[in-house]
């Protein structure tokens, strides 16, 4: 059977069939977490992959070679696809394992609240997350086709697309904090104030940066270096999967390019939508005020 196309529902949730499975699914909310894991958490969309390079480097800085090895989603795997076992053998050759996920807290807070497992939260103006996603479903043949932005925008704002909703998704997290060894950050703060947003990160991860290491990250970590590496700008991805005539999987790697998408009638419904789905939060993101 053609994968590519089959959807699998999971408590709730629906996924693309090429890289889930239940088996796949099952496993991952069953997954035995290890006290010196760091579990990657995000939204997809939310620089998922810019943040597999920049553990992969924290982790390996005396080698940053090795963050250009291998791709990204092999050297810190999505516990919930079907890729997982294959990986989990390079994974384990580093000192520690480096796990992502893009399941709800719900899934896994039953097996991750008793570890000491660091949890890295990345989250990311959900307006530019939505965008994102709009070409992505262009560009991967596995997602499911919209006849146009108004009706992509639509289903993302309903929850209705692969993975859920993004403000379920952030909420449930954000509840859990304080049960987890957590940690939050945002696109925003990364793109804005590189330096010091890893080094929080690195502190936090209780790995000591020296300049030289900084320097090294920052630039193999660079939209300029991931965009123009195969191994890690998904071009290696055969074209039944990616279609690469329509666009690319490191597209802008900016923030507010929703600016250049949302009509202000959209905006509007945005905005109302947010507020009653986030007013509620104390925490205030960096982009709150737009
Ligand atoms: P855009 O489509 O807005 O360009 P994910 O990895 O979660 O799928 O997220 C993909 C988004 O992160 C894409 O956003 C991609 O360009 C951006 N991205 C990937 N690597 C990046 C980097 N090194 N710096 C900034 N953005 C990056």
């Amino acid at each position: 059977m053609d994968r590519l196309k089959v959807i699998e529902v999971f408590e709730g949730l629906s996924f693309p069939g090429n890289l889930h499975t239940q088996e796949s699914l099952r496993a991952a909310v069953n997954f035995q977490f290890q006290d010196t894991d760091v579990l990657l958490v995000t939204f997809p969309k939310s620089g998922t992959n810019w943040m597999q390079q920049i553990l992969s480097l924290i982790f390996n800085k005396e080698n940053p070679q090795h963050a250009q090895s291998l791709p990204t989603w092999q050297r810190v795997p999505w516990i919930e696809q079907i890729h997982l076992l294959n990986c989990l053998t390079d994974v384990k050759t580093s000192k520690v394992r480096l796990l992502t996920t893009h399941l709800h807290a719900r899934l896994l807070i039953h097996k991750l609240k008793n570890t000491k497992t660091r949890v890295v939260y990345m989250a990311r103006n959900p307006k530019d997350v939505l965008v994102s996603y709009y070409h992505f479903h262009k560009l991967a043949k596995f997602m499911p086709e919209f006849d146009s932005f108004e009706d992509f925008f639509d289903h993302f704002l309903e929850g209705k697309v692969f993975y859920g909703s993004w403000f379920d998704h952030i909420k449930d997290w954000l509840s859990v904090q304080q049960e987890l060894n957590f940690f939050l950050i945002t696109y925003e703060e990364l793109s804005q104030e590189p330096c010091q947003t890893i080094q929080n990160l690195a502190n936090f991860l209780g790995e000591q940066l020296e300049p030289k290491d900084l320097q090294n990250i920052l630039h193999y970590c660079s939209f300029s270096f991931m965009s123009q590496n195969e191994l890690l700008n998904y071009t290696l991805i055969p074209s039944d999967v990616f279609d690469h005539s329509v666009g690319k999987f490191m597209r802008k790697g900016e923030t507010g390019n929703w600016k250049e998408h949302f009509s202000p009638e959209q905006n509007t419904r945005f905005n109302h939508v947010y507020q009653r789905e986030m007013g509620d939060l104390i925490i205030k993101f960096p982009w709150s005020q737009e």
